[in-house]
């Protein structure tokens, strides 16, 4: 989609203050101080739109529309189905979700209907096509957001456990071939009778890898089906569904494939630390993930304007903190900051969590300031048309995979503690970041794996079928692969590979890995490499040498001599393996050398301070201090001061 402007905005409740025109009013005046040009609405509203069954009242959203558009706002409008109306859940029960248990759960909450539901569907078709038909041309219509932060939380209802068992029929064909896929054998778990299956067994993995792969999907499918008259009334309008950190059932990698433009909520613990080097870190890792979805710029859909009520303590934001964030969203390609919520509810679960406008109501407020900042900053980078539509292609890709995730959360492996798959995908990412390299964060689908040099694997657990012709194919043409641990343990449904593993991939490695094993608590694990002393930690992976170079081998007694990293040749490229959990101390030296043989460099010629990022995009770099001291910088003969939580724009006027 191709953006105008940076976007600047809040999820806007117009709705909760129809009785507060004084409110309103100054609503629409503040808006214009901070620089806003969209506002995301009616997301909760549907008890506000379908007041009962058939009963519309669309008349406060007509003038919502109309006072923006001549406000100078546009309207990311959302469809209402995050949240059903009380009416709807009592005449018709089947909207609410079942737990595991078969209990039907009572109307309340958000974000809890369910997916199969016959009756919910229609409703959700009804409600948008009414919207899109009344607003198709309306001047302020800007964008469709849809529903708010689908979860892909199961619902076990009798309709959606009968989905499951014809979504496991279309894919595995016969019963035979789900119980050897599912390893049935194992604990007399075998299936005579699709109707026996229940998605309730931790103990088959392969069931739950597929019943959460399954929730994800159907999640998709309901979006599909809420679209659909979007699309078919207001073909030229773009359609975005708000993600979250990705701890929820969802594949956002699939999931993006169905959106114009990806859109994402974060909300970082900033101040909880010494410092928000770790937390920058994460987030960074976070956004880039969102940017490589489609390789395009996304957009921020929310972050907390100051502090927020649903964490065990989540602190106001410090001096500087608001514009930093933003800049950082921006550096790492969003085309838009926008904040949960303009102004702050009254009532209700969230009237703790900050909002652009406090309850105290006037601008004359910290938050109100910073986010004026952000509007102004945004305005004139608005100015840079180029900037907009840009986003750097990467040299390096880190694979991230949520099915793999999954995979590794319902295994039993020999360590269970501190599995820590996310993190270990952030300590690689970390040691790019700190050189000012750009990495994207693909999925275990490798898709235009030609556009990189280098190719990550931490802890690729499961293989999904074809993998291993398309890393080949990869290494065949001079690419360089990193492999760690437990990778390629599996295939796509949880069962091992046998002789030996990375999994049909033992001679593209070198190696064959003979036990996934652990270093325990107690145990030390030292090793050299190129002169230098390291640790491991956690999982070690026990290795028998088919041809690879040895280049590290452990030194401390329990795992003496074991290798560390090896390195073989294949075809034009190599296939390292790390058979260890290392500390980013070692990642950085490690990828410093392969950036080095690979022409990989960094946006900068010199040592980055400690917690100082940097981030390119087109012609544009941003300079940003996470760290707690204020640093200086000597870049292409200039000296750039960074204050904590300061930064700065090189190629802007
Ligand atoms: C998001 C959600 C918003 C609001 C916000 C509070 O996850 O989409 O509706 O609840 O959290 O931080």
């Amino acid at each position: 989609m191709v953006f105008e402007n940076f976007l600047h905005g809040a999820d806007y409740n117009y709705e909760q203050w129809l009785d507060r025109s004084d409110i309103l009013e100054k609503d629409f005046f503040y808006m214009k101080e901070v620089k806003a040009n969209v506002m995301s609405i009616g997301i909760f509203s549907w008890a506000m739109l379908e007041t009962d069954e058939g009963q519309y009242n669309f008349k406060w959203l007509d003038n919502l529309m109309d006072r923006l558009q001549a406000n100078g706002q546009k309207a990311i409008l959302a469809t209402p189905s995050g949240s059903k109306p009380a009416w709807m859940s009592y005449k018709y029960p089947e909207v609410c979700r079942v737990d595991e248990k078969g209990i039907r759960e009572k109307h309340g909450g958000r974000h809890n209907h369910c997916r199969t539901s016959i009756v919910y569907r229609e409703k959700c078709r009804e409600m948008n096509t009414l919207l899109a038909k009344r607003y198709a041309k309306h001047p302020a219509l800007f964008m469709y957001h849809v529903s708010n932060e689908y979860n892909g939380v199961p619902c076990f209802c009798d309709n959606c456990v009968a989905e499951f068992r014809s979504w496991l029929e279309h894919k595995y064909k016969t019963l035979d071939n789900l119980n050897k896929a599912w390893w049935t054998t194992f604990w007399s778990h075998r299936f005579t009778d699709w109707n026996q299956i229940f998605p309730n067994d931790g103990s088959i993995q392969g069931m739950i890898l597929d019943w959460r792969r399954f929730n994800s999907e159907l999640t998709i499918n309901f979006f599909n089906n809420e679209i659909e008259p979007l699309r078919k009334y207001t073909p030229n309008i773009p359609i975005t569904t708000n993600f979250q950190f990705p701890d929820v059932w969802l594949d956002y990698h699939m999931f993006a494939k169905k959106v114009d433009v990806v859109s994402w909520d974060s909300y970082p613990d900033w101040h909880l630390y010494d410092s928000e080097i770790e937390e920058g870190i994460k987030t960074a890792f976070m956004h880039d993930l969102y940017r490589s979805a489609k390789k395009q710029p996304f957009m921020l859909m929310e972050c907390t304007p100051s502090s927020l009520n649903w964490k065990p303590q989540a602190r106001q934001k410090k001096e500087g903190m608001t514009e930093l964030a933003s800049v950082q969203a921006i550096a790492h390609g969003s085309n838009s900051i926008q904040y949960f919520q303009w102004r702050q509810s009254r009532g209700g679960e969230e009237k703790f969590h900050s909002a652009v406008v406090s309850h105290i109501g006037t601008d004359n407020t910290r938050i109100f300031k910073d986010i004026t900042k952000v509007g102004c900053l945004l305005e004139k980078l608005s100015v840079n048309k180029k900037l907009l539509s840009t986003v750097d292609k990467s040299d390096v890709a880190i694979v991230y995979d949520f099915q793999n995730g999954w995979a590794i959360d319902g295994a039993g492996l020999p360590r269970n503690n501190r599995k820590n798959y996310q993190a270990e995908c952030i300590e690689h990412y970390k040691a790019f970041y700190k050189k000012g390299i750009q990495c994207d964060i693909i999925s275990a689908e490798l898709e235009n794996l030609s556009d990189y040099k280098i190719l990550i694997l931490p802890m690729l657990y499961m293989f999904p079928d074809g993998t291993e012709q398309k890393l080949k194919a990869f290494v065949e043409k001079g690419g360089t692969v990193v492999a760690t641990y437990l990778t390629g343990t599996v295939d796509s449904t949880d069962l091992c590979f046998l002789d030996g593993t990375p999994g049909n991939l033992t001679d593209m490695f070198g190696i064959k890995v003979e036990q996934n094993g652990v270093i325990a608590d107690n145990e030390k694990a030292e090793f050299q490499y190129n002169g230098k002393k390291y640790n491991s930690v956690d999982y070690i992976d026990i290795i028998q040498n088919a041809g690879a170079q040895v280049l590290s081998k452990f030194e401390s007694p329990d795992f003496l001599d074991m290798p560390v990293i090896t390195k073989n040749k294949a075809g034009n490229g190599y296939a390292y393996y790390l058979t260890s959990r290392n500390n980013s101390d070692f990642l950085k030296d490690f990828y410093a050398e392969l950036c080095k043989e690979n022409n990989i460099k960094s946006f900068v010629n010199f040592e980055l301070p400690d917690g100082v990022s940097v981030q390119k995009r087109g012609d544009v770099k941003f300079f940003m201090n996470f760290g707690n001291k204020e640093v200086s910088l000597n870049y292409e003969g200039k000296e750039i001061n960074l204050k904590s939580l300061g930064y700065y724009i090189e190629g802007i006027d």
